[in-house]
């Protein structure tokens, strides 16, 4: 339909880069066209952690649960929940030292994460590639301390970013008719659940035969399908609730659930 739509279809996360510098002024330019996304208020809850230093991305690794985009990709962008910023400035104009609590942290999450895609977008437009990484929130404590993070900053979304150096196939999206409700939620019966998932089915599994360790994994887990690949072996409840045992005290650590 027209060049943005082209270009948002060609979607890809790039896991393997190039071995060539983003510029500063490129990433500048990228920079501001992703700020312009929209945000709560305008208060832009948010700060953007740009980390191209080798050495401080290797100490990220871990963090990132060894994901060798961290420190193979010139570049790895950290999106971070700031109200940190605001309240230096309410506290200089003596006004209320708000947003300390959890609706704050969402709002802020919120503005984060769509800076985050305009950003994406943005970079991808000229040419260069991005794969999130939900390490970013999984391990917020460590790579908060690792980037300096003071109170109410919390890291919640990250990307590596650079020139790809891969072309993946598409990975498929679930049919549009069962993203989108009209009107109200309409709720699903067995018989069209069965049909929402039934290509990704297909596909997602053959993904991960395909690939040796993965296949392996299966194999010896002995997960029949892709659903118990999905809670089984990627996403299980224990390391979910660790995770959200993580991010629960980092936000009290931050600041983020004052109650009273
Ligand atoms: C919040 C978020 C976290 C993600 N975390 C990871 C990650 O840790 N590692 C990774 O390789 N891909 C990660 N991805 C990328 C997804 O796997 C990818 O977007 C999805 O499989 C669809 O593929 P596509 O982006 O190539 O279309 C993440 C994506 C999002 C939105």
């Amino acid at each position: 339909m027209n060049a943005v739509f082209d270009q948002m279809k060609k979607h890809r996360s790039i896991r393997k880069y190039q071995d060539r510098d983003v510029s500063d002024e490129l990433l500048n330019s990228i920079l501001e066209a992703g700020v312009m996304a929209s945000s709560s208020g305008n208060m832009q809850s948010y700060s953007i952690i740009v980390t191209k230093d080798k050495t401080l991305r290797e100490k990220m690794l871990g963090a990132h649960f060894n994901q060798s985009m961290v420190t193979e990709a010139p570049v790895l962008i950290t999106f971070c929940a700031d109200f940190h910023r605001m309240r230096l400035w309410l506290e200089a104009s003596s006004a209320p030292m708000n947003f300390d609590n959890l609706m704050s942290f969402m709002i802020a999450s919120i503005d984060a994460t769509l800076v985050s895609q305009n950003i994406a977008l943005a970079a991808e437009s000229v040419g260069l590639g991005i794969c999130y990484m939900g390490t970013t929130l999984a391990s917020c404590d460590q790579i908060g301390d690792l980037l300096g993070c003071p109170s109410h900053v919390v890291p919640v979304v990250g990307f590596s970013l650079g020139y790809p150096d891969e072309a993946p196939e598409e990975r498929k999206r679930l049919p549009l008719s069962s993203l989108v409700h009209h009107d109200t939620y309409k709720d699903y019966g067995p018989e069209e659940i069965k049909n929402v998932y039934s290509e990704r089915e297909i596909l997602g599994w053959k993904r991960y035969m395909a690939i040796p360790e993965l296949r392996q994994m299966v194999e010896e887990s002995g997960v029949e399908n892709l659903a118990q690949v999905y809670t089984k072996l990627k996403y299980t409840r224990e390391s979910h609730l660790e995770y959200s045992k993580t991010v629960s005290d980092y936000l009290l650590r931050s600041g983020f659930l004052h109650t009273v």
